[in-house]
């Protein structure tokens, strides 16, 4: 059975002082039995990398360029992000999507940019209220999910991570119920099936205002690899209890 994952995405919060404490209390009670990695923002790589050397807790990043060096002011690439540790990338988190217009043909070229720097990419998919409430869930995840399809060979596509994020429950309290998860996770799982040789070793996490309370209903069905998580990871002992669900 695949050991699942839990991945915290810090968005932009934190600073030196604060990152040092969490980590110090996370790493103090982090169970063994589950991956876990952090994904912090640029400034602080190079310091969370220093705390978690040798841990067995994950360097993650939040974004990452599409091109590997050149004019692109204030974005960061793929080999910076290696040279700083980092193994894990969120690509096409629906905050950029929404808020920077990054397109399916971007996120699947950032996607590429991190499947070839030999990272992991943790692709984030879903849909919005509106989406879902006119019952298009299904076909805004086949379009984000078949443009990645459509720059990966089989075999390269074997080694993302798929985040299936709805949006309306991110940061919002409300989390997606174990039986709409459990229909999204399948239908992901049934897609690459049709696009990757081992689908079952993908790992597919779900993410979406998960908290201590949640955690282990929703690790427990039977197509969830793990978590993405947002505002809980900030909190140690919420993200430890979150850890421990999946252990
Ligand atoms: O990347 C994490 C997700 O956006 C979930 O955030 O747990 O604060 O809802 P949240």
């Amino acid at each position: 059975m695949k050991r699942k994952l839990v991945v915290g995405n810090w968005k932009m919060n934190g600073d030196r002082a604060r990152n040092r404490v969490l980590l110090d209390q996370i790493l103090g009670g982090m169970p063994s039995g589950v991956d876990c990695a952090v994904c912090v923002p640029f400034p602080y790589l190079a310091q969370v990398n220093e705390i978690l050397e040798g841990s067995g807790i994950a360097l993650g990043a939040q974004d990452v360029s599409e091109f590997s060096d050149g004019a692109y002011t204030g974005d960061v690439s793929v080999a910076m992000l290696a040279d700083w540790g980092v193994r894990f990338v969120v690509v096409g988190h629906s905050e950029r999507r929404t808020l920077h217009h990054e397109s399916d043909e971007v996120v699947a070229r950032k996607t590429v940019a991190v499947l070839d720097g030999e990272l992991t990419p943790i692709v984030c998919v879903g849909e919005t209220l509106a989406e879902r409430e006119s019952g298009v869930t299904e076909q805004v995840l086949m379009r984000q999910l078949d443009a990645l399809a459509a720059v990966l060979p089989s075999a390269v596509l074997q080694r993302v991570v798929i985040a299936y994020e709805p949006v309306w429950a991110i940061g919002t309290g409300r989390a997606a119920t174990a039986e709409q998860v459990q229909a999204v996770l399948s239908f992901v799982r049934g897609w690459l099936a049709r696009h990757v040789e081992a689908a079952n070793e993908v790992r597919v996490l779900y993410g979406g205002s998960v908290k201590p309370e949640t955690a282990e209903a929703l690790f427990g069905l039977p197509d969830a690899d793990g978590g993405l998580i947002g505002g809980a990871s900030l909190d140690a002992p919420s993200f430890l209890e979150i850890c421990r669900a999946a252990a």
